[in-house]
């Protein structure tokens, strides 16, 4: 049995074949290959899903009268190491036995593992006389086959097989044109493949990156719990330490003092120098009551728990006036209420920008606004200074900036900054209404 039956034997002798005069017959059937080329084109580069776009073609194929073929079609698609082929899709009909049978043919087997490995467009005549056709089937009609290699860019994608009569009457003219659809075929396959599997590689990346956000918002969410937590701690560690400098410290130097001034009283008149020093201790008790009065203040404010932030604000602003002699000027709405944690962590943040102010800025002025504006609340704190670099705002030495941030973002808020050399720094805090209503 030859490789190819007579007359058209196979690609090879297309040439042959190929009608030399412009008979009308060739011009008919020129213009049937183009227009058949152009429909299988068309449904090519028509978006579609593959198999659905390979049955298209199918049906389109075996429509075509002049090839005498039957309305039944198959597509393997070779493995990535050229061993197997799968059957990918089959248009027409096909018995259960065949689906499951052909479902792998290895290369080199039956027709198509043949024209596979060859790469070659392959006829048969006859499916009970040819030899290579090794693959039998219960109650299989007679029948003949071409089978056309996909190959694209001269790599085999898969095979394409369509049924013909026995013995049949092959396509008179040029069998290229079933080369070149195979062509088509397989380019159009590898670009939908690699569509696919870069839809599918797109779409892992993205639930991955979902997956990525989710857990980072989740670990957002627990450090700012954290840091939340953290704040009050400290916050309740620096009320505490207040409470005993200046109750237990402020008392002890208040009795200190009064024994003094009783041990005074008694001091004869001829030790003055005993006196003397005595009246410099009990200066330096009354200094140092004090001193610990305004740590205590400096840990925590009692003005804060007592009137509320908006005053508390006013009095810090009025503090910074008397010890810098900046010049303060304050527009607060005292209208404000907010629960504790808010009121502290605003009122650090606003102390954070005087200090600030006092060692940086060489300001003669402040000017300090507190007000709601629309849905946040807003802090700002102006001053004329020398400014600052804005490279500043981002250094990781700049704690006093982060930890006002920080701050802020317990709250869901910001910090904004806008500075520059010689400028001035206007500090804007915004704390959104809803995190803080009271
Ligand atoms: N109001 C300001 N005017 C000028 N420079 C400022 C002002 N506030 C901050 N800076 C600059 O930003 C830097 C970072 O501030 P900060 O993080 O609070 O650190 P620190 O106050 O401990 O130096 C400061 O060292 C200073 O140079
Ligand atoms: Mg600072």
């Amino acid at each position: 049995m030859s490789l190819n039956p007579k007359p058209h034997s196979g690609v090879q002798d297309t040439s042959d074949s190929f009608p030399q005069s412009d008979t009308p017959s060739t011009r008919i059937s020129l213009d049937e290959e183009y227009r058949l080329l152009h429909e299988v084109a068309d449904i090519l580069q028509t978006p579609k899903e593959t198999r659905a776009m390979l049955r298209q073609v199918m049906k389109t194929l075996t429509g075509f009268q002049e090839l005498d073929v039957e309305s039944k079609a198959g597509v393997f698609l070779a493995d990535s190491e050229n061993r197997v082929l799968r059957l990918y899709t089959t248009y027409g009909e096909f018995t259960d036995e065949f689906l499951e049978k052909e479902r792998e043919v290895p290369f080199g087997d039956c027709l198509c593992g043949r024209a596979a490995e060859s790469g070659q467009l392959l006829m048969s005549d006859s499916c009970f006389s040819d030899d290579r056709h090794e693959r039998r089937f219960q109650d299989m009609t007679p029948h003949g086959h071409y089978i056309i290699p996909l190959k694209s860019r001269n790599k085999l994608i898969g095979i394409l097989f369509l049924y013909t009569r026995t013995d049949p009457t092959w396509y008179r003219f040029s069998q290229e044109v079933l080369l070149s659809i195979g062509g088509l075929i397989a380019g159009a396959i590898e670009r939908q493949l690699n569509e696919e599997e870069l839809g599918r590689y797109r779409k892992n990346l993205e639930s991955i990156v979902e997956e990525r956000t989710a857990e980072l918002t989740a670990m957002r969410e627990q450090l700012r719990k954290l840091n939340q937590w953290m704040e009050e701690v400290r916050e309740e560690e620096k009320k505490r330490i207040s409470r005993e400098v200046h109750d237990q410290l402020g008392q002890s130097l208040t009795a200190l003092s009064l024994d003094l001034s009783w041990l005074g009283k008694r001091i004869e008149e001829g030790e003055a120098p005993i006196r003397d020093k005595i009246q410099e201790m009990r200066e330096s008790v009354k200094q140092t009551i004090g001193l610990t009065q305004k740590i205590a203040a400096e840990l925590r404010p009692p003005v804060l728990d007592l009137m509320g932030l908006s005053e508390t604000l006013a009095w810090q602003a009025r503090q910074m006036e008397q010890r810098t002699g900046i010049a303060c000027r304050v527009e607060i709405d005292n209208g404000l209420q907010f629960e504790s944690g808010l009121s502290t962590a605003i009122f650090r943040i606003f102390q954070e920008t005087l200090t600030n102010i006092t060692r940086h800025a060489k300001a003669k002025e402040v000017d300090v606004t507190f007000k709601r504006n629309g849905k946040s609340y807003e802090l700002t704190v102006k001053d004329d200074g020398c400014g600052m670099d804005p490279e500043k705002l981002k250094a990781p030495g700049s704690l006093g900036l982060m930890g006002m941030r920080e701050r802020a973002l317990i709250w869901d808020g910001t910090v904004e900054i806008e500075s520059s050399p010689g400028c001035g720094t206007l500090v804007r805090v915004s704390i959104p209404v809803a995190s803080g209503e009271y």
